[in-house]
């Protein structure tokens, strides 16, 4: 099973989410049958690490993302992918804009949606504030992601 995590700069919430998400699965042994990677919908910030903030929230809480690179969400992402989250509303609008067709179009959810299904709650950019919004989007992203693991483990 892949899941990737979608955010507008891939700098910040998706990989935050992706090594949430990593951390859970690998401390459930899961590593070889449930694989992570996230992307952005902007290429500016290609090639970078995350975001010093959300890399120190992450080490906080034991969960290392210092290694992870930014790249852009591509087409190919639809077959490579079984589930692709996104964090907020306009990363669905972009995402569903560049799926080919209906099964494109399935695999994409706003992932608080998927962990609390009819709440349409997305997961607030975190960029332009501080530590504390940080820290509010790693609660966020924690809750989500331990539901959806054990949702798709089930
Ligand atoms: P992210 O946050 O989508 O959570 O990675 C952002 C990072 C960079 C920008 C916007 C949002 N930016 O405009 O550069």
């Amino acid at each position: 099973m892949k899941v990737l995590m979608v955010c507008l700069g891939n700098i910040c919430r998706s990989p935050m989410a992706d090594g949430i998400f990593s951390h859970k699965v690998s401390e459930r042994n899961l590593s070889s049958k449930i694989q992570v990677d996230s992307a952005g919908m902007i290429s500016m910030h290609q090639g970078e690490n995350p975001d010093f903030r959300a890399v120190s929230t992450c080490r906080k809480h034991g969960v290392d993302i210092s290694k992870l690179i930014a790249r852009p969400f591509t087409t190919n992402d639809f077959d490579d992918f079984d589930f692709i989250f996104v964090m907020d509303k306009s990363n669905y609008r972009d995402v569903i804009a560049m799926a080919r067709n209906e099964d494109d179009k399935q695999k994409v959810h706003l992932l608080l949606n998927y962990s609390n299904p009819g709440s349409n709650a997305v997961v607030p950019d975190p960029y332009y504030g501080g530590m504390e919004d940080f820290e509010a989007v790693y609660k966020l992203l924690n809750d989500a992601c331990e539901t959806v693991l054990e949702k798709l483990i089930k």
